[in-house]
């Protein structure tokens, strides 16, 4: 009788832990939109561009004579569903046009917090980073995906609404 109580007890503990576990959310990928460079490095970007791009793909990145605009609805669509790790690969190794990987990895990658800048997506706490392989991680996504907030609201309101010290955990399950 003593252990039954026992397991019960144990049972009653691991549940709402189990379902911590269950529904924690997932490391999700993230986007553009997650604030994925800093505004200090957009600002490190700015002259680089202008040296060693806008006198094909002018100063506003809405194109040239040759050269297709870095910004706007064909630019945005073009990379759509991509990640930043493609961006990045495509200039790194075709950009500058006249000298291609003439410029440091640091280089291209405030060079694009900057095209990030520019394309309005938001600023964040971390710097864009370096290596091809992480930037594939981040999705470009052209438009704005629904609120976040929402969505980690439903996520995160489940797990904490268990709590693991009230005497009938069983019944924290019904929603
Ligand atoms: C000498 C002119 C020239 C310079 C300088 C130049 N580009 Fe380009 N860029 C082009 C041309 C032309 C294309 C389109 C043809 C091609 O893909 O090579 C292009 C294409 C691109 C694309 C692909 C656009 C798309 O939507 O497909 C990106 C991104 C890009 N350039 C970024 C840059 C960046 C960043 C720099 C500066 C580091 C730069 N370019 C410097 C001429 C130039």
């Amino acid at each position: 009788m003593k252990n039954t109580a026992a397991i019960f007890v144990l049972g009653a503990i691991a549940l709402p832990l189990s379902l911590l576990r269950g529904q924690a959310p997932s490391a999700e990928s993230r986007s553009v939109w997650d604030g994925v460079y800093t505004e200090e490095q957009a600002k490190r970007g700015e002259p680089l561009y202008r040296k060693e791009c806008a006198a094909c793909h002018g100063d506003m990145l809405t194109g040239g004579e040759s050269a297709p605009p870095l910004t706007g609805g064909p630019f945005l669509a073009n990379w759509n569903g991509l990640t930043m790790g493609d961006l990045f690969d495509r200039i790194r190794k075709t950009m500058p046009q006249s000298n291609p990987g003439r410029l440091t990895r640091q280089q291209d990658a405030d060079i694009l917090a900057f095209l990030l800048s520019v394309n309005k997506f938001p600023a964040g706490k971390t710097e864009l980073y370096r290596q091809s392989e992480m930037l594939r991680e981040i999705r470009f996504e052209s438009a704005k995906p629904a609120p976040r907030n929402k969505r980690e609201m439903i996520q995160w309101s489940q797990p904490q609404y268990p709590k693991i010290s009230s005497r009938f955990p069983e019944r924290r399950i019904v929603r």
